[in-house]
């Protein structure tokens, strides 16, 4: 389709793709999720795996997604339909972008639960409830939260409000603009938080179970948290990625852009780790205790810090911002697709989708505390949707994905995408996806439906 015909415009600077990208792959999974699964799985293992997951899986399969985007210019369903209706592909590979769209739609309920909780941090740091917090205060501030379905749902509503709002308005393109300001800022706060982090905590003892590691730790289950926080990380397996792959013009590099994507969401992750760790050996806060350990660990940081309390509400601001900009990407494949398919308003779409996204999240927020049962493998609601799209929906979406890629479109269009110019870097992504992508996400994929 040529560039003209893109229905939402073409971005002209790379960078804008970049940041429309990271604002997409920047958020809690980076400061919320990262730590608390290296803390769950053991440290240097899960970091020397997840960094070549990155290399290895996530990497090949964003580019793979920004290509596909970039080749039909439309949303993900019209993008396979289109490919088909060309005899290209199956049609039957509608399954697909469906799939992706359903995980997508599944992690936005739980996501817009925990930045709830981000929202309420903002509230609490500036009020002063974090000035001078022990962890015991800090434990049980965290703990009153959970406790209080009122107020998680209060701001579970607020956010997916705003989730709404600007998936509705299309300004996706407008916040692209916005993340170019915001993601430095958060970049420089972290550092600086990081640099205060490993002078006041427990530094070597950090650095001990984050860069140190041996074979035994490298079980299966780390792999499949690894590559499952990898796909999550970088929003790839769920067509996020497509609709900036669409917007991008034919003369950038695709592998440059989505290795700096890669970089920036590594970089931040690494940040967030290289803060909370120190913090929680110093100060004796399990670091195997779950989705709990950002939100126990930072009050202390703010608590002890001399502008604290600013410091700390504008931190939980750019995060609420951070998650922001991934979840409007979770819903934007469904609300373009009945945009451009039924000439649905696109307010009207966000706010019908947004309605069940709010409802199944309300049952989230209960599983953290009324309905804190066990219903699966041990698993409460929260955990089950959390595992069932991390560890099965995501890789299965990413490996049938890449298939599709590597294995039935015509190399030529993948060539042309590629830019030919650079073929050595075409023949790294195209084998890699093919024959070292693929074979790990289905054995993770199989782990998963096995229950590692
Ligand atoms: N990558 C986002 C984060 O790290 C989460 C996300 C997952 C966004 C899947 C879109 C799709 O917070």
């Amino acid at each position: 389709m040529p560039e003209s015909r893109c229905l939402q415009g073409i971005w002209s600077s790379p960078w804008i793709f970049i940041f429309a990208a990271s604002g997409s792959a920047v958020g809690l999974g980076n400061i919320w999720r990262f730590p608390y699964l290296l803390g769950e799985n053991g440290g240097g293992a899960f970091l020397f795996v997840y960094c070549v997951c990155l290399l290895l899986v996530g990497l090949p399969i964003l580019m793979a997604e920004v290509a596909l985007g970039r080749t039909v210019r439309s949303n993900p369903i019209d993008t396979v339909n289109d490919l088909s209706e060309r005899r290209l592909i199956h049609s039957a590979w509608v399954f697909v972008p469906w799939l992706a769209g359903v995980t997508g739609f599944l992690i936005l309920t739980f996501y817009s639960v925990i930045a709830g909780w981000s929202m309420a941090y903002i509230e609490r740091a500036v009020s002063g409830q974090f000035v001078g917090i022990s962890e015991l205060g800090a434990q049980s501030m965290y703990n009153s939260l959970l406790s209080s379905p009122r107020e998680m749902l209060l701001w579970h509503t607020l956010f997916m409000l705003l989730v709404v709002l600007v998936v509705g308005q299309s300004v996706t393109r407008g916040l692209a603009a916005l993340v170019r300001i915001l993601l430095p800022v958060l970049i420089v706060v972290l550092l600086m938080l990081a640099g205060f982090a490993l002078y006041k905590g427990n530094a070597w003892e950090a650095a001990q179970f984050l860069f140190r590691w041996s074979w035994q730790d490298m079980t299966l289950k780390v792999v499949t948290a690894a590559i499952g926080q990898a796909l999550f990380s970088l929003s790839v397996g769920m067509g996020a990625m497509f609709a900036y792959g669409a917007y991008m013009s034919k003369r950038m590099s695709i592998a440059s852009a989505c290795s700096t994507v890669a970089l920036i969401d590594l970089a931040v992750s690494l940040l967030a780790g290289l803060i909370i760790f120190p913090l929680a050996f110093a100060f004796h806060i399990n670091v195997q205790s779950g989705p709990s350990l950002t939100f126990v660990s930072l009050p202390i940081i703010f608590g002890s810090l001399p502008a604290g309390r600013e410091v700390g509400g504008f931190f939980f601001l750019l995060l609420t911002i951070a998650a922001l900009t991934s979840a409007i990407s979770m819903l934007e494949l469904f609300v373009a697709w009945l945009h451009e398919k039924y000439y649905i308003a696109r307010m009207k779409a966000a706010f019908l989708l947004g309605f069940f996204v709010w409802l199944i999240g309300i049952v989230v927020l209960l599983s953290f505390n009324h309905w804190d049962s066990k219903l699966l493998f041990h698993l409460n609601f929260f955990e089950m949707l959390d595992k069932l799209t991390s560890h099965i929906l995501l890789p299965l979406g990413a490996m049938l994905l890449s298939v599709l890629v590597a294995w039935f479109l015509p190399r030529s269009v993948l060539q042309n995408e590629m830019v030919a110019k650079k073929s050595m870097c075409f023949q790294w992504w195209y084998y890699t996806l093919k024959y070292v992508s693929i074979p790990v996400l289905v054995l993770v994929t199989f782990a998963g439906w096995i229950g590692v």
